[in-house]
């Protein structure tokens, strides 16, 4: 690229497109507003329902014209990618059965993608879309928001400089209590297709919220597990998807982790904390306080590790939006991973997060494979 083109290609905001996320819909909104905070996208065009008078209603609420309210995605992509201004990027924030075709669609027309976890139903599908994104040039991203809070990216930073010597075990848990009744009978929206298999995948809290404990694991300790044994049970009855997950992980430099997950955990909310242990020293974070990090040293104390604070990892410093003490919670961290997405589409030299997302399917079908032989431990990727 020239450099004229470049100048004007970091000066201008990054024209997007929404799929999902209309009137009463809970993710999109989010991703809005982090757009919103990071300050590099323009939503221009949008696709928010399967219900058209929904969409339109959405569409006028964010101010898009009325002609680039869609009511068929396939459509939007077609009639999008043939203007001049027309989106340079997709949101994907649909129900998970959804993301597969409406990620293909656009990505085969030249447009980027940008979707809500998990990134399709199966490993076959999320290395599809991998080779369309190489085949047509176009970046694939998974909005897996933890990891952008800065102490996560600072406990990261220690963890793979050392300051905890060999890592030796791993608890990581992921727990909610909205699902401990059976609220898709009625007719809960996100309960609903969250619970339905046609919908949600094979997998239910394991694939909703479990898929996030094990990309936060992965991201933060640069580990990949090569053995796993997943305990899945669904405690309501009639619910057809796991509601309550158990997993053990065995690592081939000798790591051991634990990730429990749960949608019936009467009392959480969004108890998403991770525990890292190494020979010489330990970090807990937890994500209903995000702003701090615990780090122990063998024989020392335990410091509590405030983001923004001089103690940090200067890249870490740098992504901070505002001065330590003042709370950044989850909006912010949403906005500084999709600054990064910016960055990316910008051609400045950040990698995407599809691998680690393929990683998360063979992670679903890994357990899955061990939950139907008895718990057994399986290899992983299987
Ligand atoms: N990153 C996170 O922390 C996080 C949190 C919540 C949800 N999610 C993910 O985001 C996605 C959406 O979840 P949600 O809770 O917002 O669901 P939701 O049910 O609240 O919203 C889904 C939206 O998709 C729309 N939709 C359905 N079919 C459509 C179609 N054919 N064309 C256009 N729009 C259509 C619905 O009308 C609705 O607006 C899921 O994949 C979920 O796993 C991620």
């Amino acid at each position: 690229m020239s450099e004229a083109k470049n100048v004007a290609m970091q000066s201008r905001k990054i024209r997007v497109g929404m799929v999902g996320g209309g009137q009463g819909a809970f993710i999109g909104n989010v991703h809005r507003i982090a757009m919103r905070i990071s300050d590099q996208f323009d939503l221009c065009a949008a696709c928010f329902s399967s219900d058209p008078a929904r969409a339109d209603a959405s569409a006028r609420e964010q101010g898009i014209a009325a002609q680039r309210s869609y009511h068929d995605y396939a459509q939007m992509a077609q009639l999008e990618a043939a203007r001049d201004d027309g989106i340079e990027a997709v949101i994907v924030v649909t129900p998970n059965h959804l993301h597969f075709p409406i990620a293909c669609a656009f990505l085969e027309l030249g447009m980027h993608v940008i979707c809500d976890k998990p990134l399709s139903l199966d490993s076959a599908q999320a290395e599809h879309l991998i080779a369309l994104s190489q085949r047509y040039g176009k970046q694939l991203w998974v909005t897996y928001n933890y990891t952008a809070y800065p102490m996560v990216r600072e406990a990261r930073a220690r963890i793979l400089r050392g300051d905890l010597g060999k890592i030796r075990s791993i608890q990581v848990e992921y727990s909610q209590d909205w699902l401990a009744t059976a609220l898709e009978r009625d007719g809960q929206k996100q309960a609903s297709w969250r619970t339905d298999p046609k919908r949600a995948g094979a997998a239910g809290c394991l694939g909703d919220i479990g898929v996030h404990a094990f990309n936060l694991l992965q991201y933060m300790t640069g580990l990949v597990p090569d053995r796993i044994a997943a305990n899945l049970h669904s405690f309501v009855e009639g619910r057809v998807l796991d509601d309550h997950a158990q997993i053990w992980m065995r690592f081939a430099q000798g790591a051991r982790a634990n990730l429990l997950c749960s949608q019936i955990a009467v009392g959480k909310e969004n108890y998403l904390r991770i525990q890292v242990f190494g020979e010489g020293g330990a970090l807990d974070w937890c994500q209903e306080s995000p702003n701090h990090l615990m780090f122990s040293q063998l024989n020392g104390d335990t410091q509590r590790c405030s983001r923004a604070r001089h103690h940090s990892d200067p890249a870490v410093q740098a992504s901070c939006l505002i001065p330590a003490g003042h709370p950044e919670g989850y909006l912010e961290a949403f906005a500084l991973l999709y600054r990064d997405i910016a960055a990316a589409l910008r051609h400045e030299n950040v990698a995407s997060n599809a691998h680690a997302a393929l990683r998360d399917m063979q992670f679903i079908e890994a357990c899955l494979t061990s939950q139907k032989a008895d718990n057994a431990w399986v290899d992983f990727p299987v």
